[in-house]
């Protein structure tokens, strides 16, 4: 069964319709690339996974329950199970790295503080960052702000995790550095949702993609299905040749 499955989804903000009527799937341990052109709506339908925005009609399944109508408490437990890792990294300016990371731990957990001292120090260590935790994201370049938000995105042991742009606008090591957090995560079994222009890292790391254009999915599949394709977007996308 999918672990995310999102059915005839449609969205609308006011007249300005942005899904007509989009549906994929992704199943548990696997990471779909979503690409399209800027203004598709790749950010709504990540929002969406979270219940950050209503659909108009469709349904969306995590783990096989429709989160459509879920209020705010209701969707508590959905935002432990799913990771949003923002695209612009979304650091709180004035708190350290150490306290960005202790947020959620405190908010969402029952941890005493040196257990989320244990996990915050563990997680840190593991993404390389450990020098980074007494600093105020002012202090850290682009990058190294992207990676500590991407290991606040992971610090609660989410089941699934949506990518938004993790290595746009990053340097070559640091978006070596990204890639290779988004395969460790990958290789522990986490199912994941990848938005982003950056081929390279999408070949990496995807193992199916869905490419949404004119307010659909106009092509979806595994990179060995749209390998023989005629005129495949998706092979346009990898070769570099669309958006
Ligand atoms: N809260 C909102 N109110 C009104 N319109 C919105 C809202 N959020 C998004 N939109 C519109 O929905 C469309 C899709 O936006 P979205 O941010 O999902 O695009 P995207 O595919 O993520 O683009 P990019 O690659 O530039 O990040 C855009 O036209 C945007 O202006
Ligand atoms: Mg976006």
């Amino acid at each position: 069964m999918a672990l995310i499955d999102v059915i005839n989804f449609r969205k609308s903000f006011g007249p300005k319709v942005i899904h007509e009527d989009v549906s994929f799937y992704v199943r548990k341990g696997e990471c779909l690339g979503l690409v399209g052109g800027s203004g598709a709506g790749k950010s709504v339908i990540l929002r969406s996974l979270i219940g950050l925005e209503k659909p108009d009609s469709g349904q969306i399944l995590i783990d096989g329950v429709d989160i459509t109508p879920f209020n705010e408490k209701e969707l508590i437990p959905i935002r432990k199970k799913v990771a949003y890792a923002f695209q612009g990294g979304a650091l709180f300016d004035s708190m350290t790295v150490y306290e960005n990371l202790a947020y959620p731990l405190r908010a969402h957990t029952e941890l005493a503080e040196p257990a989320i001292a244990d996990k915050i120090h563990h997680q840190l260590a593991e993404f390389g960052l450990e020098k980074a935790i007494n600093l105020y994201p002012g202090e850290l370049s682009g990058g190294m702000q992207k990676r500590i938000g991407l290991a606040r995105a992971v610090i609660m042991q989410p089941e699934i995790i949506l990518y938004d742009e993790p290595t746009a606008g990053l340097d070559p090591y640091n978006t070596k550095k990204i890639q290779e957090l988004i395969l460790r995560l990958k290789a522990k079994g986490v199912t994941a949702i990848l938005v982003t222009h950056d081929i390279p890292t999408a070949m990496a790391v995807c193992d199916k993609f869905a490419f949404l254009k004119d307010k659909v999915i106009a092509e979806q599949g595994t990179i060995d299905q749209l390998k023989n394709r005629d005129n495949s977007l998706i092979q346009k996308f990898i070769e570099g040749n669309i958006l």
